[in-house]
């Protein structure tokens, strides 16, 4: 369902010979489209952003990669049950008022995500094998070691949601923040939620138990916890399917939105910008606008076009990604009512702090209602593609059956209903990068050459958050508009 990234820079100079040419700085398009605000990517961030900027009196226009928006929200819908069945995004976590946006979408919040019973068989994927002895930790202990979790990051909850906007002095940065999960983790005895925190949300992160602390919270933080402990709201619409929100985004911004889009050139001035933008059948359109928003990951691939200056490469190269992956998936060999989980504990210990690193299928769950559909979640390195992710499922789903973990199954191979490759997410940068000034050079990008950035890798991996964020954010996009 989502857009290929499109092979761009052909044909342009041929095209330059035709249409009207608006400004110098913007030959070669049929079309210039003049607004106080482009928005790039209109996921859970740049949609909100489209609707805030439109309701504060500012025109915008929406450049989107794919033929809809919503980015990481997706769904699919199933012919047995007719049902519509979230795909990647799962629930609102109740933050502060950012049930407000759906409200202001006429989208209601009174749906509630059901957390599936744990009827996982732990299964090491690399050998196929059942992990022997291994058991999930008691609900008890694991609601115990949640609420320690919460308790031990509320007292940072302000630095860090609804982004890192106010974040500490290096001199000044928690250590807690700086130091691998691992430790953490043995710090404040949270061994029991670890499984948890690293089913919802926290393996996207590659090597969850040795990253920074901080990007842990930010995967799966006050939010996260305190809804999975039931002290706040993991929402959906009545309807279940998150995607009605992005219809009425959609509806609203109408033409507003550039879909399968992407901006090729870009020039940004103090006087405004000027985008070059491509999309189906290679229709080239001009954006000109008073300022920027980048939605979008920040990843060099995407940042590409915006030629950035030195200092603006130098922090955003900064950022690692790993990749995560998501979808539906059918194979005759897997067993309904199940769930597999990858886990790599040491062999006969009970450990709840040794996870799989990228790349690994760290989930293929049952779709309970369906005849025989799974869910299935994967993370892989930077450099994982579609195809690569595919094989690797394909191959810990055959590593089970010949094991003997699975029933082998005539001419039995995997086939993806749906498979979405959420691309980069998770931004993340070592310990010492922080200690030496990152986030405050990354906030210090807020504004260079008329640009501003929303999104995941400025504030945290959860739409509401993203939505209080922009809140925060945009009045200063705004300013002398
Ligand atoms: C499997 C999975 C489950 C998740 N579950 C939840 C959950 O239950 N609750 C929750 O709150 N969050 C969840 N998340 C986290 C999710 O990442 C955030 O909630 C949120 O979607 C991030 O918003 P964003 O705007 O930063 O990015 P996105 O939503 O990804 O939006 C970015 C947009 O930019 C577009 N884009 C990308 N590149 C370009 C380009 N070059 N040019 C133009 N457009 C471009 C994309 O197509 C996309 O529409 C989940 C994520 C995944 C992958
Ligand atoms: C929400 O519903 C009201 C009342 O029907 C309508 O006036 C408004 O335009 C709707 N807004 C959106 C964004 O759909
Ligand atoms: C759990 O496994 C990790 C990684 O192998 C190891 O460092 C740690 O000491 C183990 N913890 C216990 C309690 O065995």
């Amino acid at each position: 369902m989502r857009q290929q990234i499109m092979h761009v820079g052909l044909g342009l100079g041929l095209a330059a010979t035709a249409a009207a040419v608006v400004t110098p700085k913007c030959g070669g398009c049929k079309e210039t489209i003049t607004r106080d605000v482009v928005v790039i990517g209109g996921g859970a961030s740049g949609a909100h952003a489209a609707v805030w900027l439109r309701d504060n009196g500012q025109s915008v226009v929406v450049v989107e990669k794919a033929d809809q928006l919503g980015g990481h929200t997706n769904y699919y819908n199933d012919k047995t049950s007719g049902k519509a069945i979230n795909v990647g995004v799962q629930a609102w976590m109740e933050y502060k008022n950012a049930f407000d946006f759906p409200k202001r979408m006429n989208v209601s919040t009174s749906g509630s995500m059901s957390f599936t019973p744990n009827t996982a068989q732990y299964v090491d994927t690399k050998t196929g094998k059942p992990v022997p002895n291994y058991a999930a930790p008691e609900a008890a202990d694991m609601y115990a070691a949640l609420g320690r979790y919460l308790a031990a990051i509320e007292k940072y909850e302000d630095m860090v949601l609804p982004g890192l906007l106010n974040f500490p002095e290096p001199a000044d940065i928690p250590e807690d923040l700086l130091m691998p999960f691992g430790e953490f983790v043995d710090k404040y005895d949270l061994e029991a939620a670890v499984p948890q925190i690293w089913d919802s949300t926290a393996q996207g992160l590659g090597d969850t138990m040795h990253v920074p602390t901080l990007f842990v919270i930010q995967a799966s933080g006050v939010p996260m916890v305190r809804a999975l402990l039931g002290t706040a709201a993991a929402a959906v619409p009545a309807s279940g399917r998150l995607y009605d929100l992005f219809e009425s985004v959609a509806n609203f911004l109408g033409d507003d939105v550039l879909y399968s889009s992407t901006v090729i050139t870009a020039s940004r001035q103090n006087k405004g910008v000027w985008l070059k933008v491509q999309g189906p059948n290679n229709k080239v359109t001009c954006i000109q606008a008073k300022r920027l928003l980048i939605s979008m990951e920040p990843t060099p691939e995407n940042m590409a076009p915006f030629s950035l200056d030195k200092t603006e490469a130098e922090v955003l190269g900064k950022f690692k990604f790993p990749t995560v992956y998501a979808g539906i998936l059918r194979h005759p060999s897997l067993q309904t009512l199940n769930a597999y989980t990858d886990r790599t504990p040491e062999p006969g210990s009970y450990n709840y702090t040794a996870f799989p690193v990228a790349p690994q299928l760290g989930r293929v769950d049952y779709l309970g209602g369906t005849t025989d559909l799974f869910q299935f979640t994967a993370v892989g390195t930077s450099e994982d593609t579609t195809e690569s992710m595919q094989a690797l499922i394909g191959k810990s789903i055959d590593s089970m059956i010949a094991a003997g973990t699975l029933p082998a199954s005539e001419g039995g191979k995997v086939e993806f209903e749906i498979f979405a490759n959420h691309g980069h997410m998770h931004a993340q940068v070592t310990a010492d990068e922080l200690r030496a000034g990152f986030v405050q050079k990354l906030n210090a990008l807020q504004g260079r050459h008329n640009t501003w950035y929303t999104g995941a890798a400025f504030s945290a991996g959860f739409s509401t958050v993203l939505w209080e964020y922009n809140k925060v954010l945009l009045p200063s996009l705004v300013k002398g508009l």
